[in-house]
């Protein structure tokens, strides 16, 4: 089509490409499919549609309430509005915690249905097998490791890697996991050092959130970069834009120019053309 440049599509191929370029990958979760049109035409690598939903869309204050029938619906939302990016379904509470069996079949709803590059889950190491068996079967799996917002009740932020045996056990965590076929590693609120050391370690592409400048990619939640009400946003998390407060501003003014009669005017609004106009007049007075 004349003027219409098709962008290529991003697979594990070019995110294992840009890790050997030391090009770092752009990645940002979203959760509908306006957006996912604007961050496609905007150049992301990646999209990862977190479970983090049901906090930023939803107002709970945890990501627990997410479940399998929402993430599905709103992942296959963003595909549809971007479909050359490189797409992560994220696996929500229980969905993968009770037997392996549930946890494939419910990561090939993300792949089925959504068409997904890539299926997240928030592991450790008493998770390998059930990645091994994930990858038999078929699913590239994106291993969440660090911080993990579904157990956070558990742990506080940073715990795993300020003390040196926790950073041991997740640089372990991680080299195991893609030994077992974990095709990318995501590193939560882990300490710098420590993810610069698996970034080195592992041959598959790390993407930081909260870990640092050393990894192969980052990630933000876009809620908090934008800075939209209900996100408050962790200290790692930069605001590029304050698109909370230019909404309001927006709505504020369409509320002065609707009470002051000055909205809708000629231009949003449908006319007769003048002799059927003056012919509809004439009628309603006889
Ligand atoms: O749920 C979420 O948004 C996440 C981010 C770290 C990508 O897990």
């Amino acid at each position: 089509m004349k003027g219409y440049e098709m962008a290529e599509k991003v697979n594990l191929a070019t995110l294992k490409k840009y890790k050997q370029q030391d090009r770092p990958i752009t990645m940002l979760t979203c959760y509908d499919y306006a957006t996912a049109i604007l961050l496609e035409q905007a150049g992301i690598d990646g999209i990862i549609v977190g479970d983090s939903l049901a906090q930023v869309m939803l107002g709970y204050d945890s990501t627990l309430q997410a479940t399998m029938d929402l993430m599905v619906t709103l992942t296959a939302a963003v595909r549809r509005g971007a479909p050359n990016v490189y797409l992560v379904g994220d696996m929500p509470f229980l969905s993968y915690q009770i037997s392996s069996e549930q946890a494939i079949i419910n990561a090939g709803r993300f792949l089925r249905e959504a068409s997904c590059d890539a299926v997240k889950f928030e592991l450790d190491h008493r998770y390998v097998e059930l990645v091994e068996e994930l990858a038999r079967a078929g699913i590239p799996v994106m291993a969440h490791l660090g911080y993990r917002p579904q157990t956070a009740g558990q742990k506080a932020k940073v715990v795993e890697t300020r003390a040196v045996e926790q950073a041991e056990i997740l640089v372990q965590d991680a080299q195991d996991m893609a030994a077992a076929g974990a095709c990318c590693l995501l590193l939560e609120c882990v300490t710098a050092v420590t993810a610069k050391v698996v970034t080195e370690r592992v041959e598959v592409p790390v993407i930081s959130c909260g870990s640092g400048p050393h990894c192969d990619g980052q990630v933000l939640v876009l809620h908090e970069l934008l800075d939209l009400p209900g996100a408050s946003g962790p200290r790692f998390c930069k605001k590029y834009a304050a698109i909370g407060e230019q909404i309001k501003q927006a709505v504020r003014t369409y509320l002065h120019e609707v009470r002051d009669r000055k909205f809708p005017d000629a231009d949003h609004s449908y006319h007769m053309k003048p002799d059927t106009q003056q012919e509809f007049e004439k009628r309603l007075q006889t």
